[in-house]
């Protein structure tokens, strides 16, 4: 009966499907010839593009690409580094092309290696704008940034965690692609491939091996979600085998969502990875423990592109209630830092962490309320300018780590 009376939708959402599912295997054959890793040490220029956003994102993109230029100031006179600007990536350009990345946008990022970028608006249904799908997500898929590396530390606490969060799969991938078979039945999809799911667990333990860490976390539903995330688990299982120095566990999204409040448990966590839609929740918990959004970077890593930014979003009312001044720019300038170590400049990452630390987590001796009673994002930016330009920049850190330790 049913059959009968909702024949044509069911033939439309069959087609839909089948569409997605060609889609998807095709892209698990590119998955399986995929290029190896870009040398940044061989290129001349490094291009880094960057991209102002939306919202609060212009005010402190600002700021950290003062301290860039700062930081790689022989670089970019030696010609071993370019900056760029790039133009058009604004909700106003995008909702007028009505696409999450306008074409021109698009090839002017595909010139650049790495990308240092304000966060941008995401419409959601009803909001009144043409819904358009999410910049970010856009612009993880296009240039095939798989790993969403996100790192919360407190120290005071013994709070050392690197979230790897899938990027490219998950909830997310066909999360724009939902079919409404009829008024009354909307169906969204979720995707995990072997090849996706065996290149983040892999980036993840490989991750661990270099930096000395000895567990990794691998989260998911794997109870209820049975085919994905038991997938994405299966693998976890096999890759962990050739990893024998890192030990590993696994858990259940929902109670490592308390667990990482957990006094007690949080601290034995370390590299912690994950499928997209659950990356994406922990990291702002995560990050809101460490001491808000504001403060924490993400890197969104793959093989030929590297894209860098906060893991927050536009904080439109900010800008409505004329605070955007005070916006907290700190979570791009950990990008940052974290764009310098992806190329090749570690020290220079270290230094500037150092920094951030002292500034934000150690003196404290301006601090930002994202209000009027605090500093705004311009003098927060010299604070931390300052502090990285000070010979004694590696005397004050030592203080700080003392002071922990004691
Ligand atoms: C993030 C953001 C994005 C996401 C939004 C802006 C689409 O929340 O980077 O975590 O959900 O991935
Ligand atoms: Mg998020």
């Amino acid at each position: 009966m049913v059959e009968e009376k909702y024949k044509e939708d069911i033939e439309k959402a069959k087609e839909h499907f089948a569409q997605l599912v060609m889609e998807q295997l095709e892209r698990v054959e590119r998955l399986k010839n995929e290029s190896d890793w870009i040398d940044y040490s061989t290129l001349k220029p490094i291009i880094i593009g960057f991209i102002g956003g939306d919202g609060i994102g212009p005010y402190i993109a600002k700021e950290a690409r003062r301290v860039l230029e700062h930081m790689l100031k022989d670089e970019i006179e030696s010609g071993k580094v370019e900056m760029r600007n790039i133009e058009g990536l604004t909700i106003e350009n995008r909702a007028k092309v009505g696409k999450a990345i306008p074409d021109d946008v698009l090839e002017e990022i595909k010139k650049c290696h790495v990308l240092l970028k304000g966060p941008t608006t995401t419409p959601k249904k009803g909001d009144g704008m043409p819904n358009i799908e999410s910049a970010n997500v856009a612009l993880r898929r296009e240039l095939d940034l798989f790993a969403n590396v996100r790192p919360v530390r407190v120290p005071e606490e013994g709070i050392d965690w690197v979230i790897v969060r899938e990027n490219t799969e998950g909830a997310y991938m066909l999360g724009s692609k939902g079919i409404e078979v009829t008024p009354d039945l909307a169906i969204d999809f979720r995707v995990i491939t072997s090849q996706g799911a065996e290149r983040i667990i892999r980036y993840a333990f490989e991750y661990a091996r270099k930096n000395g860490i000895n567990r990794v976390t691998v989260v998911t539903k794997a109870n209820v979600i049975k085919t994905t995330d038991g997938k994405f688990l299966e693998i976890a299982e096999r890759v962990a085998k050739e990893y024998p120095e890192v030990e590993w566990d696994d858990w259940f999204i929902d109670i490592m969502t308390a667990k990482i409040l957990d006094p007690a448990r949080r601290k034995n966590f370390r590299v912690m990875v994950m499928p997209n839609l659950y990356g994406d929740i922990i990291s702002d918990e995560a990050a809101q423990i460490q001491g808000g959004v504001g403060t924490a970077g993400s890197a969104n890593i793959g093989k030929r592109y590297a894209m860098f930014e906060a893991i927050h979003g536009t904080a439109l009312r900010m800008v409505e209630e004329g605070r955007a001044k005070y916006a907290d720019p700190v979570s791009m300038i950990r990008a940052a830092a974290m764009m310098l170590n992806h190329i090749g400049y570690t020290d220079k990452a270290r230094k500037l962490n150092m920094a951030l630390d002292i500034c934000t987590q150690y003196e404290r001796k301006i601090t930002i309320t994202g209000r009027s009673d605090g500093a705004t994002t311009e003098e927060l930016g010299e604070y931390i300018m300052n502090t990285l330009l000070d010979a004694r920049l590696e005397e004050r850190w030592k203080a700080y780590t003392e002071k922990i330790s004691s």
